[in-house]
């Protein structure tokens, strides 16, 4: 099967990858233990498309964001409309949610989504262009227990992935109610530094200044720590909300530090944002992100419906994932059947599927490999069991099994071996 060296190869496009087994069946139990843990919480699957109406994104991301203006996958389609390739799933929930009526469903709404996301960003480790999301969302309810819901669902799925570590940076970036009185003041004190800003800030000034504490230029965060912070400036509303959400974490014992200039790279956020960050991934260090947003729903052209969700990294999760999870989600059992000559593979193939009704995994030698070619390859491929079919076992009803780890070996009636497994 080789190809010619001619040949010219087509490979991925730069910053997307491919993720190949065994390593897409850790994904899988990552992916379902997410799912598991979200719907203990109440939460149900929403799909929606890869991609959207561009003017869905610069609506809701805002016009401000390093995603809307450097970062959006955007396209016209053979008609001329402008489209993009979704760079997260919040504004597309907001959309369907709008689109669907589904204020019409009993509220609160507990959403969750999982699948690609694209992003035109310059990649590396732990930053790709296609990267996947799992993501939920509570829509309808202002409750500060919605906010405490969201972190401790958080908390719990990375316990159940094997964390330990791992904590929660917690802030709130205030409502129409005390944001533009201290936007204000945060651009006046900008303005009389803007000779140490880049030209990005700059321009940020006058679309949202709160960007400027998100900037990585050094000179834009050596400014930063000289400014006012939102947290001084929340109206008793916004400061009764934070404290609510920070009493409840107290309560549930789980570990948040306040981090006062975080302000996400998202312009639809209102009151508590938070990210959960791992020192473990270097530059990229943010595992996953949140926060409420109570304006976005109405600025989509819905009814007035405050919504908080976070997003996990796929990607970068699985990059400090703890072993024993990886281990334990790649260590189902296999039974390798194994016909010891081709006039037995009929049989065997009866035999694999029997393993399966027993809900077992069963891989069959198709190809009629040699015993000792198949062995090595049962060891290469860290198969728990082989199970032998040959002439006395065809004859008598029987397979001969070998426990791979023990070598231990050993003939049983047919009926036998398969109660065995359940
Ligand atoms: P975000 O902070 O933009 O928030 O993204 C969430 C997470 O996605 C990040 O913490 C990071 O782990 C991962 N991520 C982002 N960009 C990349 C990339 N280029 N490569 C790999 N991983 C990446 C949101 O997307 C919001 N929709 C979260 C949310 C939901 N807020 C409310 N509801």
């Amino acid at each position: 099967m080789s190809a010619s060296k001619k040949t010219p190869r087509v490979n991925a496009v730069k910053g997307t990858r491919d993720i190949l087994p065994p390593d897409s069946v850790v994904w899988q139990a990552m992916e379902q233990k997410a799912m598991r843990v979200f719907s203990r919480f109440g939460y149900r699957e929403i799909r929606t498309p890869v991609m959207e109406p561009t003017e869905l994104f610069v609506r809701s991301i805002g016009e401000s964001t390093d995603i809307v203006n450097k970062e959006m996958y955007e396209f016209k389609d053979k008609k001329g409309r402008s489209l993009c390739l979704r760079p997260e799933g919040t504004a597309s929930v907001a959309r369907a949610y709008v689109e669907h009526n589904l204020r019409l469903q009993p509220h609160p709404l507990r959403l969750y989504y999982l699948g690609p996301m694209f992003r035109y960003e310059r990649p590396q480790k732990g930053r790709y262009r296609q990267f996947y999301q799992i993501g939920a969302e509570i829509l309808g309810t202002e409750s500060p227990s919605a906010d405490l819901e969201m972190l401790v669902m958080v908390h719990r799925f990375l316990k159940e992935l094997g964390f330990r570590e791992l904590s929660i940076l917690l802030n709130s970036v205030g409502c129409d109610q005390c944001r533009p009185e201290y936007r204000a003041e945060l651009t006046e004190k900008l303005r009389a530094k803007k000779d140490q800003l880049c030209q990005d800030c700059i321009q940020r000034l006058d679309q949202n200044p709160l960007r400027v504490f998100d900037c990585k230029v050094p000179s834009c965060r050596e400014t930063v720590t000289s400014l006012p912070l939102i947290g001084d400036h929340l109206c008793e509303g916004c400061r009764e909300h934070h404290d609510r959400v920070v009493e409840g974490l107290q309560r549930a014992g789980i570990s948040a530090g306040r981090d006062d200039g975080l302000v996400r790279g998202l312009d639809y956020y209102t009151r508590t944002v938070f990210e959960v960050v791992s020192a473990d991934l270097g530059a990229q260090n943010a595992i996953l992100g949140g926060g409420r947003y109570d304006r976005l729903i109405q600025d989509l052209g819905g009814p007035e419906t405050p919504a908080i969700g976070f997003a996990i990294g796929e990607d970068r999760l699985m990059e400090i994932l703890p072993d024993s999870f990886r281990e334990a989600s790649l260590r189902e059992p296999v039974c390798y059947v194994l016909p010891l000559a081709p006039e037995y593979l009929p049989e065997a193939e009866t035999l694999a599927l029997q393993i399966r009704e027993q809900d077992v995994v069963a891989v069959l030698e198709v190809d009629g490999r040699p015993v000792r070619a198949a062995m090595k390859y049962a060891d290469r491929m860290t198969f728990d069991r082989v199970v032998f079919l040959g002439e006395d076992e065809v004859a008598g009803g029987t397979v001969t099994v070998k426990e791979m780890r023990t070598g231990e070996q050993s003939a049983m009636e047919r009926d036998v071996f398969l109660n065995s497994l359940t």
